[in-house]
């Protein structure tokens, strides 16, 4: 598609090139003969002038012409591949977004399969300038540790050990959620060493487990800007909750708005750290986040096609959990250049209206109708939802994560939830007239 109409427009370039130049030759040799002539007769000379004339006329319709075969082509390449992105400087203190230290802080506790994720990070990040990898170890486990002093010799990364391993003491009830309490507070050590004591201005946080894209370093590079300048985003992640194989077009370069704080792969400022840094919660950070109190309809930049994966079944918090979604997630393996492409349509001013206009646009149709396939000639189909328990129950018919958090459905915004099925477009969506989440939906 691109490069045909990079094709056509050069094509019509040179087409319009040798054409100008025609007329200027053709223009020069009848007015040089002209003047040659000793004895002009008048006769002559008038028909000469009219044929001059006229040929002139047709040429400049051609002309007109081929240059609205050339405007049209600019056109749809600008609607279809947006150039390069400007976006306003907001610090104003000259600081160059593209150059901004990018810190990966790993947080590993007792798997020695941390290397695993180590080595894509290694073989994929640009420069170690840009993007240092700092591991930060709770748990102390020596064998993990040995395995990460290998890097630190070999690929110079930073490794770092969260010193408090006191006991936690937690009551009967709550003892079982011990592992998600030591998380919480390594977190918070983990990250206030980033922030407080290395003084970085953002940080990318992944966990032991993940397997990263290609283009990971790419597309955290080129959403920092929309990171920075963008006040209703608070988050950019590498992960989509209802990113199963066959659940996700094969876009690469589709990106979104959430209101749903995905994680697993994602990245914050420091402004966003001293803001909760200082009543970061005890346990269960990740829904911490996602409470209203502190997302305050701050949204998360997010891939259609999932830039990390996770590969740990043993874990905290996985389990049966890894075995239903996580180990179906697709990890995009293409490389965008996402760097080189205009990201300004995921500010909010530019996005919403576009966003909505698109999906409320889409054809409605009932659950029915999708799953029958009897729509299947439309490019894309919104079904509806009003209540909680009409949501759940298409979602699970659909194949999609049926649960909220703070009222909030997985992967949406506006309360739209944008999947693939069957090859299709599927916008499930409340009514038009959406105004806010209900938090009480559970
Ligand atoms: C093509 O665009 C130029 C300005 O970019 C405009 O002056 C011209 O009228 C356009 N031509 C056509 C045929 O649309
Ligand atoms: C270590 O963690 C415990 C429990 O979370 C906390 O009460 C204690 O203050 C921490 N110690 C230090 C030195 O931060
Ligand atoms: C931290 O960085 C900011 C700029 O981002 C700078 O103004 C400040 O002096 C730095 N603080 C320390 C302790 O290095
Ligand atoms: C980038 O896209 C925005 C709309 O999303 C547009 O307003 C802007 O002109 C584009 N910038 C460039 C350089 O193409």
């Amino acid at each position: 598609m691109r490069l045909n109409s990079m094709r056509r427009k050069h094509i019509v370039f040179v087409v319009v090139t040798v054409f100008l130049s025609w007329n200027a030759i053709m223009y020069y040799v009848l007015m040089s003969r002209h003047s040659k002539k000793m004895i002009p007769r008048d006769m002559e000379l008038d028909n000469l002038d009219v044929g001059i004339q006229n040929q002139l006329r047709r040429n400049l319709a051609l002309l007109a012409k081929l240059q609205g075969i050339r405007n049209k082509t600019e056109m749809s390449l600008k609607t279809n591949k947006p150039e390069r992105m400007v976006l306003p400087d907001r610090k104003g203190d000259g600081s160059d977004m593209n150059k901004v230290v990018l810190p990966i802080l790993m947080i590993a506790c007792d798997r020695v399969t941390v290397s695993r994720s180590l080595d894509l990070l290694i073989k994929y990040r640009t420069t170690k300038e840009r993007f240092p990898i700092i591991v930060s170890q709770d748990c102390a486990h020596k064998p993990t540790a040995d395995v990460i002093q290998k890097y630190v010799v070999s690929d110079n990364i930073k490794h770092i050990k969260h010193p408090n391993l006191t006991n936690i003491e937690l009551n009967k009830k709550d003892k079982k959620f011990l592992g998600y309490y030591k998380i919480a507070r390594h977190y918070k050590w983990a990250l206030n060493q980033i922030f407080l004591k290395f003084n970085y201005s953002a940080v990318i946080i992944v966990e032991d487990d993940l397997d990263i894209s290609p283009d990971f370093f790419e597309y955290f590079s080129a959403t920092y800007p929309i990171l920075t300048s963008d006040p209703s985003v608070w988050c950019v992640s590498a992960w989509n909750d209802n990113g199963k194989g066959g659940m996700v077009s094969d876009d690469p370069e589709l990106l979104y708005r959430s209101d749903f704080f995905p994680g697993l792969g994602w990245m914050m400022e420091r402004k966003i750290w001293l803001e909760i840094g200082p009543k970061w919660p005890v346990t269960f950070w990740d829904d911490w986040m996602r409470h209203q109190d502190q997302r305050k309809e701050r949204v998360c930049i997010r891939p259609e096609i999932c830039r990390t994966s996770t590969f740990g079944k043993k874990g905290v918090s996985r389990g049966l959990y890894f075995d239903k979604h996580l180990k179906h997630i697709k990890l995009n393996d293409q490389f965008v250049a996402f760097t080189q492409k205009n990201l300004s349509y995921l500010m909010k001013e530019n996005y919403d209206p576009w966003f909505t206009h698109m999906v409320y646009e889409t054809p409605e149709v009932t659950v029915a109708e999708v799953m029958s396939g009897s729509k299947k000639h439309l490019k894309a189909l919104r079904v509806t939802y009003t209540t909680k328990e009409q949501f759940k129950a298409t979602a699970k018919k659909l194949g999609i994560m049926d649960d909220f958090k703070a009222g909030v459905p997985r992967v949406a915004y506006r309360g739209v939830v944008s999947f693939v099925f069957k090859g299709q477009r599927i916008y499930f969506a409340p009514k038009p007239d959406w105004q806010k989440y209900d938090i009480k939906w559970k």
